[in-house]
């Protein structure tokens, strides 16, 4: 695991973006796994702004979400697949037919879990996977207790994942309390890891994940299996990480990331 600790959000931000617009460019059929949440969204506008400005092409780009919400059709504004239209896909020159969530009403939802990972198997796994974490340590809907080896299947939402998300729908009740999520196992295969983590909020949690033991209880700790996972922090997020002095020299001293210093 990489950790890189910038100034503030939008230093964060503007690294996670350069990152993925460089892998695209040397890639331009990159399949690309893709995260929702309040964190994504500046980053969304950011890659939208790299389109518009400089031509950055996703025509050939292949992407798959993270996770679903059980029980919101796509076209729910509230769904995931709504959020993700809304915020990339519509304002980019991506095929619709080329994003991928999960259907979270689905007739069948086990058979729509084992027919998303046959699809990603099918692109031929996913090249660069980006994440962010919630309050209860999770990545995609992995939950406590989500199993290491875990794959793409129906998962319960913690109280504190709903108290976290709920305010996002105009009325908190009816956030879903069950999602389709990716497994860890599932997002372990993807050759590289992104996660951007901002603000203080995540701060007690991103340190459990990046410093503190392995375990299911936390699975974004996980990630420290993951041979390519690079966590992008600003300084509040990081402001619990007992090793920040070590990030940071490596960071500065490391050739690899010279171009992005
Ligand atoms: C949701 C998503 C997660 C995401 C988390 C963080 O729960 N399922 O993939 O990491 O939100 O959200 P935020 O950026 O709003 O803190």
């Amino acid at each position: 695991m990489e950790v890189i600790i910038r100034k503030n959000r939008i230093e964060a931000r503007e690294l996670t973006a350069r990152l993925i617009a460089d892998a695209l460019r040397a890639k331009p059929n990159l399949v690309l796994g893709l995260a929702t949440g309040r964190t994504m969204e500046e980053l969304y506008a950011r890659l939208v702004r790299e389109h518009t400005d400089t031509g950055l092409d996703f025509s050939a780009v292949t992407t798959f979400n993270l996770d679903e919400y059980i029980g919101l059709a796509p076209s729910d504004p509230n769904s995931y697949r709504s959020y993700m239209n809304h915020h990339f896909f519509d304002r980019i020159n991506i095929k619709k037919e080329n994003t991928h969530l999960p259907i979270g009403v689905a007739a069948d939802l086990n058979a729509e879990c084992a027919d998303y990972e046959a699809r990603i198997k099918a692109a031929g796994g996913i090249d660069l996977q980006l994440l962010g974490i919630g309050k209860s340590g999770h990545v995609g809907f992995n939950e406590p207790l989500s199993a290491m080896r875990s794959r793409t299947r129906c998962k319960a939402l913690t109280p504190e994942t709903i108290a976290q998300n709920s305010p996002l729908f105009d009325n908190p009740s009816d956030m879903p309390k069950r999602a389709i999520t990716m497994g860890v196992g599932t997002i372990l295969d993807a050759r590289r890891c992104l996660m951007l983590v901002t603000g203080a909020d995540k701060a007690p949690v991103l340190a459990k994940a990046v410093e503190g033991p392995i375990t299911s209880m936390i699975s974004a700790s996980a990630l420290q299996l993951h041979p390519r996972c690079t966590v992008i922090a600003d300084e509040k997020a990081a402001a619990a990480l007992e090793q920040k002095d070590y990030y940071r020299w490596i960071f500065a001293n490391d050739p690899e990331w010279e171009p992005y210093r």
